[in-house]
């Protein structure tokens, strides 16, 4: 929706759904820019759900002093099943409007995205997305805030579990986070030399990869990494599974919520950096209801909507990658 060219006076920031290493970054350049540019800015707590109590503070530049290096986010996040709703929606809406907010920046993933698209088509309030997820499946940006960190965590605890894996000559079955999106699996996957991804793009062929276990197994291998997406199913029952139909000992390692914490890398702060800019950039040009990525190193812009309900890049030359690899 076009406005006047500066016609906002404050902006207000939040991060919703799954935090990610970075957040706090794109907070702090979000903060820093818009005051250096003579804006107000209200930090919303807990993401939406915080919105609809009114859990609203404002940010100056003390307030985010000494937080681009820390994973998490310092204005909280949360689900909500209340913003939800579009009654939910509306009643946010009102309440940014009392608060004088002109325009609502939201660092979060698809769903987080799919929110702020209603504020705007619906109720014509200006918002604009940043991709925080560690998930990376965001439409329009190579990379969303957080991915890298978690990328790299993973791959720490997996160069980990193949010292054990190689002494004990055990195979391993590693889930990774990624619910609807093999991103994260299949990155680490590559990244750790493992000898196989389950993701959830994509069915897996159970009896090829026994048959290959089997098959390895004769010609004298003992160990395997076998990395699998959360969305794809439970390491628990793929190990078991493996142990009955190939007698070769399997265990099973969740890496879970580890992989959203940390210190996030220099890739991931110099990300949050450049979107949280590039947001209140846009905000002050009067362009609302886009959301911003970085594509091929350039900063992206492009509509909401499309962000939010277009499907992400598919990873299937990794997979390939895999197969000449292994
Ligand atoms: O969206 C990020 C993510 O970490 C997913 O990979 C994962 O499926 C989900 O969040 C877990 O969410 P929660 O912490 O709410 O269980």
């Amino acid at each position: 929706m076009p406005v006047k060219k500066n016609s906002i006076r404050k902006i207000g920031v939040l991060t919703s759904g799954g935090d990610g290493p970075g957040m706090n970054a794109a907070i702090r350049a979000v903060v820093r820019c818009a005051l250096n540019h003579g804006l107000k800015v209200d930090g919303i707590m807990r993401g939406y759900a915080g919105l609809l109590k009114e859990e609203i503070v404002v940010l100056n530049h003390r307030s985010v002093s000494n937080i681009i290096n820390k994973g998490g986010t310092i204005l909280k996040t949360a689900r909500s099943e209340e913003f939800e709703t579009l009654k939910g929606k509306r009643k946010a809406v009102n309440i940014l409007r009392k608060h004088k907010i002109d325009c609502l920046i939201v660092i979060g993933g698809d769903g987080s995205y799919k929110g702020a698209s209603v504020l705007f088509e619906k109720f014509k309030f200006p918002v604009i997305g940043l991709p925080g997820t560690i998930d990376n499946d965001i439409y329009g940006t190579d990379e969303t805030i957080g991915g890298h960190t978690a990328v790299n965590t993973a791959l720490d605890a997996i160069d980990k579990i193949r010292d054990t894996a190689q002494s004990m000559e055990r195979i391993f079955v590693i889930e990774v986070m990624g619910n609807r999106s093999g991103y994260i699996a299949t990155e680490v996957a590559l990244g750790a030399g493992a000898e196989e991804v389950i993701i959830p793009e994509r069915k897996c062929n159970f009896h090829e990869l026994v048959e290959d276990i089997k098959e390895g197994n004769k010609k004298g291998k003992v160990s395997w990494i076998i990395v699998v997406a959360e969305g794809a199913g439970k390491a628990e029952n793929i190990a078991a599974k493996i142990t009955k139909l190939t007698g070769l000992e399997t265990r099973f390692v969740v890496l879970g919520h580890v992989q959203r914490g940390g210190v996030p890398t220099g890739r991931d702060r110099i990300l949050a950096t450049r979107l949280g800019v590039a947001a209140v950039e846009c905000a002050l040009e009067g362009m609302f209801g886009k959301a911003i990525g970085v594509l091929s190193d350039e900063i992206n812009i492009i509509d909401l909507k499309k962000a939010a309900h277009k499907e992400y890049k598919h990873i299937n030359e990794f997979r390939k990658l895999l197969r000449i690899l292994t």
